[in-house]
């Protein structure tokens, strides 16, 4: 009995099926794209590998066509994996109203093309420094109506150079939005980096930040940098070894007495 439940299991947790409809489809501030449009699907931490992908395709189309995933309103806790495996030419991620909980930061490691993505209305907290580390290529980036979002990694959108929409309206920390104005995405990018800190991370981005930059005056900077950290370090550990000393004169003196 529990044998056949485990394997009953084993199965539903290596059977993540993609089920799409097929369509040409424009979203949001995105381009018209062959898309696959799931119905009937959510992933979970433990069940996120997509195993199998079903649908019947427009008139001499196929996988390789496909440009964007849309999943709406249905469950994923965590973005799902394997899309690159069936449909290689994914540039647009889209899915609003999924309930996203947790980001990782290898989610987007195997979408290479990625150009746009929309996670509006998740529920996760924190996007991490090195989210977007791997999809230097995307343009376009919507966290609407993610109301609990109130953290960012200090450098997270520094890769994206060709950013030019980041939609960040009704946050937690924030409550603004980009739209194809690069000087805007530069402001809104160091607004983000004052309103949405993560106080846990926020030095050790500053030293890799300085340590990345290039030109002279940044080395100086970054060996500057360097330097206060070193200063503050030691200190930290004057103060303890003044500590440590007056405890020992303490223990030293209780084991006079002792002798005694
Ligand atoms: C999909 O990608 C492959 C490899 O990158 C490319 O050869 C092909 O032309 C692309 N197809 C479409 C429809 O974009
Ligand atoms: C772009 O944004 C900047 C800063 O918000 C603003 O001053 C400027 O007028 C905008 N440019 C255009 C063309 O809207």
């Amino acid at each position: 009995m529990i044998i056949q439940t485990l394997a009953v299991l084993a199965i539903t947790v290596n059977s993540l099926e993609l089920k799409c409809y097929f369509l040409n489809f424009q979203y949001s501030f995105f381009d018209e794209h062959y898309t696959c449009k799931s119905h009937g699907f959510s992933a979970t931490a433990n069940n996120r590998v997509v195993k199998s992908v079903s649908g019947n395709h427009l008139l001499r189309l196929t996988n390789q066509n496909v440009q964007q995933i849309y999943i709406r309103g249905q469950v994923c806790e965590v973005i799902p994996r394997g899309f690159s495996k069936f449909f290689p030419n994914i540039t647009s991620l889209s899915m609003p109203h999924t309930s996203l909980q947790y980001l990782f930061n290898d989610d987007l490691s195997d979408l290479k093309n990625l150009r746009s993505i929309d996670f509006a209305y998740s529920k996760f907290m924190k996007v991490d420094s090195n989210f977007f580390a791997q999809s230097r290529r995307l343009e376009i980036i919507s966290f609407r109506k993610c109301h609990e979002l109130k953290m960012f990694g200090h450098a997270v959108f520094k890769p994206l150079k060709n950013l030019r929409i980041l939609q960040l309206t009704e946050l937690k920390c924030i409550n603004e939005e980009a739209l194809n104005n690069k000087t805007a995405i530069q402001q809104l990018v160091e607004r983000v980096k004052i309103n949405c800190q993560d106080p846990d991370e926020e030095q050790e981005d500053a030293t890799e930040e300085a340590i990345e930059s290039t030109t002279q005056d940044d080395v100086t900077r970054t060996f500057e940098l360097r330097i206060k950290l070193l200063e503050t370090e030691l200190i930290k550990s004057q103060d303890t070894i003044k500590t440590l000393t007056r405890k020992l004169r303490v223990c030293e003196a209780s084991a006079k007495n002792c002798e005694c």
